[in-house]
């Protein structure tokens, strides 16, 4: 089945359309910055326009930062605090005209690494964890997903929100070279390790392409690996769950 999946994010707004039988993408994926402040109408007008240049009129899937509730969004730390009690699908699907599933962006991530990716085939307790404008994050038990965790905003022991201290963001306004940031994101593992005893990690979002730089500084007892589908993982895993949705028939 062809599905438009669309990455919603911090900085940027991605689609392309995904093949679900494989995960591949079969149009080129476009990217539009995203709106500040990030309005629903706004986020809106940016989907529409990646609806627009697809000359797509099918199902959509879309990866949102915040954590979704049956649709409707329930935290809005990286966007429009309006956002907040929206049924975020069914605005969507108004803006668009087309049937929109919706999903917290971090679980769809792992939802494609899980199926295609890093996670692919592996028994027991998988933690995603997206690294970009915030910490995401997604925990399957055998190949289950446990939906909208949100354990990017646990207080580390520092006293400091885990993604107010280890995110991309940050590493980015604060300059921090690899290692030191990388020292951070250990001591966020070595804390999701203490709770959650995880049989592997994976990392998403653009610093798991730099796993090289940091990698010494890790810790932790699970083999830490990177996101197969990198940034990628986000369009693909919202065409995924649109389609579980569509299949279920809801
Ligand atoms: C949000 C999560 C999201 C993560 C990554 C956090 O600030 O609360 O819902 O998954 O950022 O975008």
């Amino acid at each position: 089945m062809k599905i438009l999946g669309i990455d919603v994010g911090g900085s940027g707004i991605k689609g392309s359309v995904i093949e679900t039988e494989t995960g591949a993408l079969t149009s080129e994926r476009l990217r539009l910055a995203s709106p500040r402040p990030a309005t629903p109408e706004a986020v809106g007008v940016t989907i529409q326009a990646l609806v627009e240049q697809h000359h797509w009129s099918g199902p959509i899937g879309i990866g949102f930062p915040a954590a979704i509730q049956h649709g409707i969004a329930r935290t809005a730390a990286n966007i429009d605090p309006s956002f907040i009690g929206l049924p975020v699908a069914d605005y969507f699907s108004g803006q668009t005209g087309c049937p929109v599933y919706i999903a917290n962006d971090a679980d769809v991530a792992g939802l494609a690494e899980i199926r295609f990716g890093a996670g692919r085939e592996v028994a027991g307790v998988v933690l995603i964890v997206t690294i970009g404008t915030g910490l995401g994050t997604a925990l399957f038990s055998d190949g289950r997903l446990l939906p909208n965790t949100e354990l990017g905003h646990i207080l580390l022991d520092n006293g400091q929100e885990a993604e107010h201290y280890a995110s991309e963001a940050v590493r980015d306004a604060q300059n921090l070279k690899w290692t030191d940031w990388g020292d951070r994101l250990n001591r966020y593992l070595l804390a999701m390790e203490k709770l959650f005893w995880p049989d592997l990690i994976v990392l998403g979002g653009g610093a798991s392409k730099k796993l090289s730089k940091f990698v010494a500084r890790i810790t932790v007892q699970a083999p830490v690996i990177p996101a197969q589908f990198l940034n990628q993982a986000g369009m693909i895993g919202a065409a995924l769950f649109a389609e579980e949705r569509l299949r279920a028939g809801n």
